[in-house]
């Protein structure tokens, strides 16, 4: 979120826009909580995105702070919201978040006409209307990276490992990083699997994996945390249902490590083009839309970015609906190439 930031803030002092930062988000927005990210270093200078702004570019989380608002969810909050909006006479609002985010933005233009425009950024890549958000690259290089390490004590010691990651709702994070850590399972919450199926597939990845005849090292299995059984109670029931095979069996929940860290160069990169993107929105008079990255359908509002559309905001929150409750094609498509991969996964 830091690259969003730098990036709107330089962008908006390269078209001579000042921009201000709202300390934790909707709540900030309410008290008038701001300060500046960008500045005139001299009388008559050029604005340029302060020196701390430009630097926090390349820092994990947000410099400006995030907050979950009960006041904003209520017409009351969003009122002062919008009154100290029009109190400082800011132009626009660029929103950096996921769906709550994105309904939050939708209301302050529905209710009050506040200009917003969106930025999506959510590591579990379960907003609608964007291949992906901010965070998701940073997010697998971690998981990746941790897979990989544990990867040396399981072949060391000829175990197996379940691996938890974040992904309440959605199993995108699971799912891509079993592909890149060459796992031997993955078990998703879009699977819609009961604790007894799972708990049967992964004996059945086991007996498979462990033969002998395979001399295999390791077995990873990814698990999406929105897995309907917790891993602690997967990890005891495949142990009792393995009984006295030899095998020995671990699980690790990475949790909220999967979710700081500094930006990879994909995620700087995309943010860095959402930032552009949205910049130029807010300054075209475009509102209640959110910019997506690589989607083909035609509704998107061109960008000067070819990879970039502007998507109306009740758009995207009807399809991250879809993506959560698995109707959107895009689930159905991801659970189809997961189960098409199921077999290629445990060889
Ligand atoms: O960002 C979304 C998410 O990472 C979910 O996958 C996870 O369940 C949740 O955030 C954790 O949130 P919190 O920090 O509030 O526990």
């Amino acid at each position: 979120m830091n690259a969003a930031i730098r990036a709107v803030a330089k962008v908006a002092a390269a078209r001579d826009t000042p921009v201000w930062g709202i300390i934790n988000g909707f709540d900030g927005l309410i008290d008038g909580r701001f300060r500046p990210l960008t500045r005139r270093a001299g009388k008559g200078a050029a604005l340029s995105p302060m020196p701390d702004v430009e630097y926090a570019g390349g820092l994990g989380g947000t410099v400006l702070g995030t907050a979950r608002s009960p006041r904003f969810m209520t017409r009351e909050g969003r009122s002062q919201a919008a009154a100290t909006y029009e109190e400082y006479s800011l132009e626009g609002l660029i929103v950096i978040g996921g769906n709550g985010t994105m309904e939050g933005a939708h209301h302050l233009y529905l209710e009050h006409g506040v200009r917003v425009v969106g930025i999506p950024a959510s590591i579990d890549n379960d907003i609608g209307l964007t291949r992906e958000s901010i965070g998701v690259d940073t997010a697998l290089n971690t998981i990746v990276e941790a897979c990989d390490r544990i990867s040396d004590t399981a072949a060391s010691h000829h175990r197996a490992f379940i691996v938890e990651v974040m992904g309440r709702n959605s199993g995108y994070l699971a799912m891509a990083a079993a592909v890149a850590t060459a796992a031997d399972a993955v078990l998703l919450p879009e699977q819609g699997r009961g604790p007894d199926e799972i708990v049967k597939a992964v004996v059945d990845v086991l007996h498979q994996s462990f033969d002998a005849s395979r001399e295999k090292r390791r077995v990873l299995i990814l698990k999406a945390e929105g897995v309907q059984i917790p891993t602690e109670e997967l990890v005891d029931r495949v142990r009792q249902e393995m009984g006295s095979d030899e095998i020995e069996i671990r699980g690790t929940i990475l949790g909220h490590i999967v979710r700081g860290g500094n930006p990879s160069f994909r995620d700087r990169l995309i943010a860095g083009r959402f930032g552009l993107v949205a910049v130029n929105a807010v300054l075209d008079g475009h509102t209640d839309v959110m910019a997506g990255w690589n989607i083909e359908e035609q509704n998107g509002i061109p960008t000067s970015d070819t990879w970039i559309k502007l998507f109306p905001i009740p758009d995207v929150i009807a399809e991250t609906e879809a993506l959560l409750d698995g109707s959107s094609h895009v689930t159905i498509d991801r659970v189809r190439r997961m189960e098409e991969i199921h077999g290629v996964l445990s060889i």
